[in-house]
């Protein structure tokens, strides 16, 4: 198959070009090689010389034209992912991208036979709950005053009990952030227009994606990268909340496999599937893994720090996936080892949390708590 990667030159574009051309594939990507990702603005060493490279955007229409030429398969994964205000960019690369990249193959009457849309675990919002009286739930975000007064847990919107996180399938979703609300239109965009002129299309919902090449230079996300740097730079993990925030994490090799399951098999198409849920694990827990795999003697910073918008649990049922033959292979600590192993023999390897830190405190996104506030 001749397939194109759109962000192929990130940290999962890259990974899924390396299975398609270990699988006999031919690779093409489109890649406008953003910073902080690619602060060089150069095609990245780690991509096989083998891969056709075509730097441009996916909001161009030109460009997106002569990259699809020949395509039989495409992989939309360039996205703009940050933790930033910027919301007008969110909708332009994630959702006219998308929209453009369907008027492209339509108008041009390109003979595409399908594609797979990068979307994220980030649209089911605070996911999935039960209250012990009155079931399952689908919570808002946590109030501002209900975080500055360290009282972290999801309320019952009915009777405002505790309720317990449950792993969260595919039916509901409920994006509550720029990012989220942009994947999920995306997702519309893909979907829709895919059904109604006839083309294949597939949605996976990434969680927490890991592994080596998994930029650096961006600090706003990523608890791997960020729990990581500080680490090796001789700081301690700087824990947002208490800790107890359960997450779902899968390595990237697994998420590649997914993506190409998902271009072999018919009856994949027009779903969403989820794409993580093996490796569950609190933030602290992790944290203290970290510490351990890198012979720190340290421990975590708990300093009543929170972040405005992150949710308190997320992680997915991947049970639908399961059942086309996928499962995550490796473990979080294998994941954490080969991050690791590849972070320390990057030489501009540097620890920007402290910076990225500032600049969302700035923002309003990190702010303070107080058990003294309520
Ligand atoms: N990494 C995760 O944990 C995760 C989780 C859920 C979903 N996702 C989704 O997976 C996809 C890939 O993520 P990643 O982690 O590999 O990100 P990444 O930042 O490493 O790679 C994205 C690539 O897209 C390119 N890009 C950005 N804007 C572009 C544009 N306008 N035109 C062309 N290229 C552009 C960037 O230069 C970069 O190389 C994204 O759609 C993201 O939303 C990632």
């Amino acid at each position: 198959m001749n397939c194109l990667i759109t962000g192929g030159a990130g940290f999962i574009g890259s990974h899924t070009a390396d299975l398609l051309a270990w699988q006999g594939h031919k690779v093409r990507i489109l890649d406008s090689l953003e910073p902080p990702v690619h602060p060089e603005r150069k095609r990245p060493a780690y991509l096989s010389s083998a891969f056709e490279f075509v730097q441009g955007s996916v909001c161009d229409k030109n460009t997106l034209s002569g990259a699809l030429s020949g395509i039989d398969i495409v992989f939309h994964l360039a996205a703009y992912q940050d933790y930033l205000t910027d919301f007008s960019k969110f909708a332009h690369v994630n959702d006219f991208g998308t929209a453009l990249l369907y008027e492209v193959i339509i108008n041009d009457r390109l003979p595409v036979r399908k594609v797979v849309v990068a979307s994220s675990q980030a649209v089911y919002g605070e996911g999935k709950y039960e209250c012990p009286q009155h079931g399952v739930q689908y919570p808002s975000p946590r109030p501002l005053s209900q975080l500055t007064r360290r009282d972290w847990e999801i309320k019952c919107p009915i009777c405002q009990e505790t309720m317990r996180s449950l792993p969260t399938d595919e039916s509901v979703v409920n994006p509550n952030n720029q990012y989220a609300v942009s994947k999920y239109c995306q997702e519309l965009y893909a979907l829709k227009l895919g059904r109604r002129y006839d083309i294949p299309t597939v949605l996976l919902r990434y969680s927490i994606t890991q592994g080596p090449r998994q930029s650096f230079f961006n600090a706003y996300s990523g608890i791997l990268r960020t729990f990581s740097l500080q680490l090796l730079n001789g700081r301690s993990p700087t824990i947002y909340e208490d800790g107890q925030q359960l997450r779902d994490y899968v390595h990237v090799s697994d998420v590649a496999r997914a993506n190409l399951l998902v271009m072999e098999q018919d009856a994949a198409n027009y779903r969403a599937f989820n794409v993580g849920g093996g490796a569950v694990a609190t933030v602290l827990d992790y944290a203290q893994l970290l510490i351990s795999l890198t012979h720190r003697s340290t421990e975590p910073t708990i300093g009543g720090q929170f972040r405005w918008g992150d949710v308190r649990h997320i992680r997915s049922d991947t049970s639908s996936l399961n059942s086309l033959g996928w499962k995550p292979a490796k473990s979080l600590e294998e994941t954490a080892t080969d991050y690791l192993g590849w972070v320390q023999s990057q030489p501009d390897a540097v620890d920007t949390s402290a910076h990225a830190a500032a600049v969302m405190r700035q923002m309003g996104v990190i702010r303070d708590s107080s058990p003294e506030s309520s």
